[in-house]
């Protein structure tokens, strides 16, 4: 038995389910590790010490409390790469598109967590709902208020969890109670730099709302800050309806296009994150390609607000591949499980002629954002090395998933069904650097 710091904690036993690489880049075979009897091993500090076939378990790991889960799938914690925490409860709000949900829902919504006892106690709920739903790492819009994403800093921080969040940088177009002076939020985001970025599992997000609602001068100065603070990441939306792309030119004719407004304040890097995607022309994926740039695919939040049909050839094209993450967007989204959200992926992606596998899917959610949030050094698979956030899902927990299942004849039509017909009552345990957290027998936490 392995001594001290590094001793096991628990070993983890049953399907497991890990990418080294893009299936859609390497092909599945290549991409994807998986052990029909396989083994996790976690240690007491919270990391993946072994992963393998159950077979060859090394000896030193033998004694160690086994939790055995059969023919579960064991993955590592799903990664939610875009989702609103002042939206937590804002879910299936109906409006004509984009623009006008954010006027009538949103903005109201977000302008209740000035108020901090509602955004502690909506922190704990949110947070309740990403673990509950096999989420256990999230890039996070806040509100406008700095005390807000405190909050859920704090909140995060106790859980353990790895999250990146930022008080969200609005100062036009927008109702006075969410937006701010560009002065004022820049000061906001440098001091919650210093207390929160590299604290622990977390991590700073500057987060621009999106071009409509800053002036050149916010854009500016939150360029600087990035240049200044080279380890946050830029999060912030792009792409995403026509009204906004009309409403991006008409606020910048300068512009050559929606990108290059994020390009000429320096907002276009490695760290950047973009939400959606969905409009971008050939020039714009050039250079978010050679940025590194990340485009994150939001699919129940487009198909609900009718902004359009992400293109994940055109935007992934082998010739300037951007990278591409997934997430739920909520509460554009309309669900916080990120199986739902792949099942929207896939029909999106039947929709566009694209094409749209389980391997693709899983990837996406798991190591493709880690790579995309630059943390598939911490997250995102199941090596050696990696925080032990886990997921385990039941391929049959539903009656309906239990009878396609009896049909499934490979591990691919296994998590194909999972993932479209999939949700949180498909999450078995879930744990957090190598803790249980959720999962059926514990409740929502
Ligand atoms: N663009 C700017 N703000 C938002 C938001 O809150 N949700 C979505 N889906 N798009 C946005
Ligand atoms: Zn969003």
């Amino acid at each position: 038995m392995t001594a001290g710091a590094d001793a096991a904690a628990r070993v983890l036993r049953g399907r497991t389910v890990s990418f080294r690489d893009d299936p859609r880049v390497v092909g599945p075979d290549q991409a994807m590790q998986s052990h029909e009897d396989g083994a996790v091993v976690v240690s007491q500090q919270g990391r993946i010490l072994w992963h393998g076939a159950f077979t060859d378990l090394p000896r030193e790991h033998a004694e160690a409390p086994c939790e055995r889960y059969g023919r579960e799938v064991i993955l590592p914690g799903l990664i939610d790469a875009h989702v609103h925490f002042p939206q937590h409860r804002m879910l299936a709000a109906p409006a004509h598109d984009l623009l006008e949900w954010l006027e009538r829902f949103a903005f109201p919504e977000e302008a209740r967590y000035a108020a901090e006892d509602h955004a502690a106690a909506a922190a704990e709920r949110f947070l309740d709902k990403l673990v509950s739903h096999g989420t256990t790492s999230a890039l996070v819009f806040s509100s406008v208020h700095g005390m807000a994403a405190d909050c859920l800093f704090r909140a995060a921080q106790r859980r353990g969890l790895c999250l990146m969040t930022g008080a969200t940088m609005m100062d036009r177009n927008a109702p006075d109670a969410v937006t701010q002076d560009a002065e004022a939020s820049a000061r906001e985001s440098a001091e919650l730099i210093a207390s929160w970025h590299e604290v622990e599992r977390l991590r700073y997000a500057l987060t621009v709302r999106f071009a409509v609602t800053s002036s050149e001068e916010q854009l500016r100065l939150a360029g600087e800050l990035l240049a200044d603070h080279p380890g946050c990441l830029l999060h912030t939306h792009l792409s995403e309806s026509a009204a906004e792309i009309e409403a991006v030119q008409r606020l910048f004719p300068w512009s050559k296009d929606y990108t290059d407004v994020y390009e000429r304040f320096g907002l276009v890097g490695e760290s950047s994150v973009f939400a959606h995607g969905i409009h971008l022309s050939e020039r714009e994926c050039q250079a978010l390609h050679d940025a590194d740039s990340m485009v994150v695919h939001s699919p129940t939040s487009n198909t609900f607000l009718g902004s359009g049909l992400f293109d994940i050839e055109h935007v992934g094209a082998a010739r300037r591949p951007v990278r591409v993450g997934i997430a739920t967007d909520i509460g554009g989204g309309t669900s916080y499980s990120l199986l739902q959200t792949l099942a929207e992926a896939y029909k999106i992606a039947r929709l566009k002629g694209c094409s749209f596998n389980a391997f693709d899917g899983f990837y996406l959610a798991t190591l493709g954002n880690a790579r995309g949030l630059r943390l598939d050094g911490e997250i995102g698979t199941l090596d050696a090395g990696r925080w032990a956030d886990v997921v385990v899902l039941d391929p049959q927990a539903t009656p309906v998933l239990a009878a396609r299942q009896e049909l499934s004849e490979s591990l691919e039509d296994m998590l194909f069904a999972l993932m479209m017909l999939g949700d949180d009552r498909a999450v078995r345990a879930v744990y957090v650097r190598g803790e249980r957290v959720a999962g059926r027998d514990l409740g929502e936490g």
